[in-house]
């Protein structure tokens, strides 16, 4: 089970004078088992690209497929679900309860069932239930981003694809969002995480794609892209190198603070100093 995209093209107003070739012979396998981190330069196409994955886009050639279902099939709206960059984009209703409840509604839930979901949703991105009467535009923007994604949420996607979901979210929201898609991906979804930032896609995901100009420039591990030094890389995989050019016995393929803290301590042990 996996979202395919082969060899595909997208341009912006394709046919007339400003016509933009953003995206550039696209090839892309994402595994519903996978945690894919998408990053690179802003301008580089991650935006455009995912709105292939869920039919928002053709492509101009090529074939975006989910499960074999080509993109552009109706069924596969409900199979993945994806959180706009900005949360303007997505919200639109009255109040925050008939935002959330749009898409699975739309999809034949209703009564008690609809309901649940709701407040199950809204619980699970830390909304109070007190909100839900109130229209999402008078929440903050933070709140705002939270209710878009519980209205994703609400639709129980197999593939949930978040657009620069750390953008503007304090260190505390960042350590949430990410013990919340943890137990989301845990419990069988795939998640899709875009940001520009590249510190923010460690801790969470296990396989990192690199866009540059509308081209794919990398698809691995984390590990195998901290491997390379061509790539843009974290703070403090960088103070790892920097410790390594100086002698230190440390690994530089780390990427947390926590990672890193661990192996200056097994380095220090070594030196028989630390216990
Ligand atoms: N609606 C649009 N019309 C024309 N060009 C666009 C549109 N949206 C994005 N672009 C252009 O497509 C390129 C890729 O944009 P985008 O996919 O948003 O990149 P990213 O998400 O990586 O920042 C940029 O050059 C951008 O200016
Ligand atoms: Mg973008």
């Amino acid at each position: 089970m996996s979202i395919d995209v082969k060899g595909v093209n997208f341009s912006y107003n394709k046919n007339t004078s400003h016509e933009n070739h953003v995206l550039k012979n696209i090839n892309l396998t994402i595994d519903k088992n996978e945690f894919v981190g998408i990053t690179g330069e802003i301008g580089s196409g991650k935006s455009t690209m995912v709105k292939l994955f869920n039919g928002l886009f053709i492509p101009d050639t090529g074939k975006v497929s989910v499960e074999g279902l080509d993109a552009a099939d109706k069924k596969v709206r409900r199979k993945v679900g994806l959180l706009f960059q900005n949360p303007h984009d997505q919200l639109f209703a009255k109040t925050v309860f008939e935002d959330v409840a749009f898409a699975p509604s739309n999809f034949g839930i209703t009564g008690d069932e609809l309901t649940e979901r709701v407040y199950e949703s809204l619980q699970l991105v830390g909304i109070d239930k007190k909100l839900a009467d109130i229209s999402p535009f008078k929440l903050s923007g933070g709140e705002m981003r939270r209710v878009a994604l519980a209205g994703i949420l609400a639709m129980k996607p197999e593939y949930l694809i978040l657009d620069e979901p750390t953008s503007g979210v304090d260190i505390k929201g960042k350590i949430e969002l990410y013990n919340n898609l943890e137990k989301i991906h845990e419990n069988g979804t795939c998640i899709i995480m875009i940001t520009h930032q590249i510190d923010d896609l460690f801790p969470v995901a296990n396989k990192i794609v690199l866009m540059n100009q509308g081209r794919i420039v990398f698809t691995g591990t984390s590990d195998e892209y901290l491997d390379s030094i061509d790539f843009p890389a974290p703070e403090i995989t960088i103070l790892m190198r920097e410790l390594q050019k100086q002698g230190f016995d440390v690994r530089s393929n780390v990427s947390t603070v926590d990672d890193a803290y661990k192996e200056i301590n097994r380095m220090w042990i070594n030196t028989g100093r630390g216990k």
